[in-house]
């Protein structure tokens, strides 16, 4: 079996060389991120550690922006349930991205994505949970000058407008070639993409100037954007720009799913529910201690070591070093998650701490119309 990416469903073999092919996707290469470094000052670990893999047009953001014609950042949430680890992952690069770049952030919250695509969730429940999603992106310190979140049925008057005229442009045929919808799909789900599309371009609207926009998302967003980029130069508009970091696997081994819980760990959880799901993660341990001790741990596979530690340990060299002792047998499974679920704890109680003053700065931060 091969794979299956798209917002809705992630499923199979995640062969990101064959992903970059398919998609069109351009790999971030080492002279990208050297400009972006010269820029920076530095290289965040997600993108020196290839969890930011791939783009599209990064390199005329650059271009741009070198020639003072400075870009806006665009992301966003579906609110569907709590944030997990894998959701912060584009929301960490993006702070960073706003900081040393200076961009002014729009943040929308899907509240109408997930009234329509998800069975048994009402729209005050997705707008309630979307006013939760809000306080972890708010926790993580971005700048409320240089900040917008909005949800979109709270910023109808202003998205809508511009939303059909995307809408106009945009065929049955394409969304159902694009996002595999059927004739058993609801109409609200055909015209949402149109929605997703509206932040890439809504600055340039408001200024009444072309600006340019970078869109950090994880791959899984890539088809709405691949519309939107189809589509928003024949309204006047540029093309957006993407960074694209790969998917954080659950923690058995397959996908996060929200009907299993213990598949990943939510920025509300205490450390010792994140500690007990690390616990009895999938990991790429041998069958027993012996052959571990001889052989070292299947790492490739293991997603604790490949795509969890590296997330709690900014550090390169202790990055390293766990990896020695991960191929050398040296470290075992159990002690290896055991670690990961101290680091994964700090974060989490820092994280609450400032998730809770985020409530009185929510308004800050809200756009309605
Ligand atoms: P949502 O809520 O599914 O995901 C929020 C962000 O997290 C990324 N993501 C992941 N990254 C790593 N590992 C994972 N397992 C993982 N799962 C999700 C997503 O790519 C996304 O960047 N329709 C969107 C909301 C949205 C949006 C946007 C996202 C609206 N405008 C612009 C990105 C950019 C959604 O449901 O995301």
């Amino acid at each position: 079996m091969t794979y299956i990416v798209t917002p809705w469903k992630v499923s199979g073999d995640l062969d990101y060389d064959k992903i970059v092919k398919d998609f069109g996707l351009d790999i971030i290469s080492e002279n990208l991120l050297a400009r972006i470094e010269k820029h920076a000052g530095e290289l965040h670990p997600l993108l020196k550690r290839k969890v930011f893999f791939a783009h599209r047009d990064l390199d005329w953001i650059l271009d741009e922006y070198e020639k003072d014609h400075r870009f806006f950042l665009y992301t966003g949430r579906g609110p569907s349930g709590q944030t997990h680890l894998g959701h912060m992952i584009p929301w960490f690069l993006t702070k960073w991205l706003q900081d040393k770049f200076g961009a002014e952030l729009w943040f929308q919250m899907t509240d109408d994505e997930k009234f329509v695509f998800k069975d048994g969730l009402t729209l005050e429940q997705t707008k309630k949970l979307a006013y939760e999603n809000a306080l972890d992106v708010i926790a993580l310190g971005f700048d409320e000058k240089k900040t917008k979140i909005f949800l979109d049925t709270e910023y109808a008057k202003t998205l809508y407008p511009q939303a059909l005229k995307v809408a106009k442009r945009l065929t049955f045929s394409t969304a159902k070639a694009t996002f595999g919808f059927s004739n058993e799909s609801n109409v609200g789900e055909i015209f949402f993409t149109s929605v997703q599309s509206v932040p890439a371009f809504l600055p340039s609207v408001l200024k009444g100037k072309n600006i340019p926009c970078l869109i950090p998302h994880a791959v899984d967003q890539d088809p709405h954007f691949r519309v939107a980029r189809d589509i928003l130069p024949k309204l006047g508009y540029y093309k957006p720009a993407s960074i694209q970091n790969k998917m954080l696997p659950g923690l058995k081994g397959g996908k996060m799913s929200a009907s299993d819980e213990g598949s990943a760990v939510y920025t509300t959880d205490s450390p010792d529910t994140a500690k007990k799901r690390l616990m009895n993660s999938f990991t790429g341990g041998r069958d027993s201690i012996k052959e571990q001790r001889e052989k070292g741990a299947n790492y490739s596979i293991c997603p604790i070591y490949y795509h969890y530690q590296q997330l709690f340990m900014p550090n390169d060299n202790a990055l390293a070093n766990l990896e020695q002792e991960c191929k050398g047998g040296s470290i075992l499974c159990g002690e290896c998650k055991q670690r990961l679920a101290e680091r994964v704890g700090k974060f989490l109680v820092e994280h609450q701490r400032k998730r809770e003053k985020a409530k009185s700065q929510l308004e800050k931060f809200l756009v309605r119309d």
